[in-house]
C-alpha cells in the first residue's frame, strides 16, 4: 500500500522497515473511542480511528479524500464519520455513505472511499498495523483466567525511540539507580548470571529473584507491609517492541505488566501498559498502578534525557552480561530487519 500527504513526517529507516510496518502496534485505549473519533500517528503515518455503527473500529489515514481534512476533528453520528469541512460522512470499513452537497440518489464516488489499515481491540486497546500482519498480537494467557482482572493505563508520549524503551524494559541493572525513588534497593547492584529462555511459546526472556524496597504505593501493589518484599520474576520480548514482565509474591498474588512501546516515529513513542492481577479487588485499580506509574515516569525521565535511537548493532554499545536478554533482542531485531 502506498499513501501519499498523509505522512507526519519523512519516514526514517525503523519506521519504514516492513517488519516494523506487518507488525501490530497499540495506539489508544479502546475507551478513548466513547468520545469521538482520535488522531493518532503510527509510524510517522497521521491516522484517524473511530468505533462505527456495526462496533467495529476502523483506522484511515487522517485525511478526508475530498479536500484533506484531518477527519479526526469531525464528530460521530449515529457511528459514522462526519468530516468537519464539507460534511462528507464514512461509515463501516470507511465507506463514503454520504455526500451532503450531491443530488439525491447519487452514490459518493468510489474514490471517495477511505482506505483503511488493519485494526482490532485486545487488551482494552486499538492495534493498527500499517502493512500486511506476519504475527499475531502478543498473547497473555491471563486474559482468559477469571481469577485475574486487567487494569489499562493512559497512553503517553515520551519523547525517546521504541527502541530505547524496549531495551529499557529488558534491563533490571538500572533498578538501584533509576528506580531509587520508588522499589530500587541502592545496594543490590549485582545482577546474578542471566539465563535466556523460552518463557512460553511467544515470550522469550528469562527469570530472576529481586527485593524490593516496599514503600506506601508499594505495599498497595505487593499487598504487604514488610519494608522489603522477594519478588520472583521473569521478563521478556515478543518482537519487534512488545515486553512482558510476571511478578509473583510468595503470598500467591501475581501482577504481569505487559509494556508496550509505539514508534510514533524514530525519536518518539507512545508507551501505554496493561496489568493482570489475582488480586481481591479490595484495592482500586487506580491505586493498584499509582506504583506502576511512578516507576514509569521514572524510566521516562532517564531515556528523555538520551539522544537518538539506541544503536541496533553491537558493536557500537559496550554492553555487559547483565545486558544478555537486550543484547539478544537486538541480535533478533537486527536479523529480522536485515532479512527484509
Ligand atoms: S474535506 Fe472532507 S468533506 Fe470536504
Ligand atoms: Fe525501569
Amino acid at each position: 500500500m502506498t499513501f501519499t500527504g498523509t505522512e507526519a513526517s519523512p519516514p526514517t529507516a525503523l519506521c519504514a522497515n516492513p517488519v516494523v510496518r506487518d507488525a501490530w502496534h497499540a495506539v489508544a485505549r479502546e475507551v478513548e473511542l466513547a468520545s469521538g473519533p482520535q488522531a493518532v500517528t503510527l509510524l510517522g503515518t497521521k491516522l484517524v480511528v473511530w468505533r462505527t455503527p456495526n462496533d467495529e473500529v476502523v483506522a484511515a489515514p487522517d485525511r478526508c479524500p475530498h479536500r484533506e481534512a484531518p477527519l479526526s476533528h469531525g464528530h460521530l453520528e449515529s457511528g459514522c464519520l462526519v468530516c468537519p469541512y464539507h460534511g462528507w460522512t464514512f461509515g463501516d470499513g470507511g465507506k463514503c455513505v454520504d455526500v451532503p452537497s450531491a443530488a439525491e440518489g447519487v452514490p459518493p464516488p468510489p474514490r471517495a472511499h477511505l482506505t483503511t489499515f488493519h485494526c482490532e481491540t485486545r487488551y482494552g486497546l486499538v492495534w493498527v498495523c500499517l502493512g500486511e500482519p506476519t504475527a499475531p498480537i502478543p498473547g497473555i494467557a491471563e486474559e482468559h483466567d477469571p481469577a485475574y482482572r486487567r487494569i489499562n493505563t493512559p497512553v503517553e508520549v515520551w519523547r525517546t525511540s521504541a527502541t530505547r524503551m524496549t531495551d529499557n524494559f529488558l534491563d533490571i541493572s538500572h533498578f538501584p539507580f533509576v528506580h531509587v525513588g520508588t522499589f530500587g534497593r541502592a545496594q543490590d547492584t549485582h545482577v546474578p548470571k542471566v539465563e535466556l529462555t523460552d518463557l512460553d511459546s511467544e515470550w522469550y526472556g528469562y527469570r530472576y529473584e529481586v527485593k524490593a524496597n516496599n514503600t506506601d504505593l508499594g505495599s498497595l501493589a505487593s499487598g504487604q507491609d514488610e519494608e522489603v518484599v522477594e519478588r520472583a520474576m521473569t521478563t521478556g520480548f515478543n518482537l519487534p517492541f512488545n515486553v512482558r514482565s510476571t511478578i509473583h509474591y510468595g503470598t500467591g498474588l501475581s501482577h504481569i505488566l505487559l509494556l508496550l512501546s509505539t514508534p510514533i516515529d524514530d525519536v518518539t513513542s507512545y508507551f501505554t501498559f496493561v496489568v493482570w492481577r489475582n488480586d481481591d479487588f479490595s484495592i482500586s485499580a487506580e491505586e493498584v498502578i499509582r506504583f506502576d506509574l511512578a516507576i514509569g515516569a521514572e524510566d521516562k525521565r532517564m531515556l528523555e534525557q538520551l539522544d537518538g535511537v539506541l544503536p541496533l548493532d553491537q558493536t557500537t554499545l559496550v554492553s555487559v552480561q547483565a545486558d544478555k536478554c537486550s543484547v539478544e533482542w537486538r541480535r533478533r531485531l537486527m536479523q529480522a530487519l536485515a532479512a527484509t
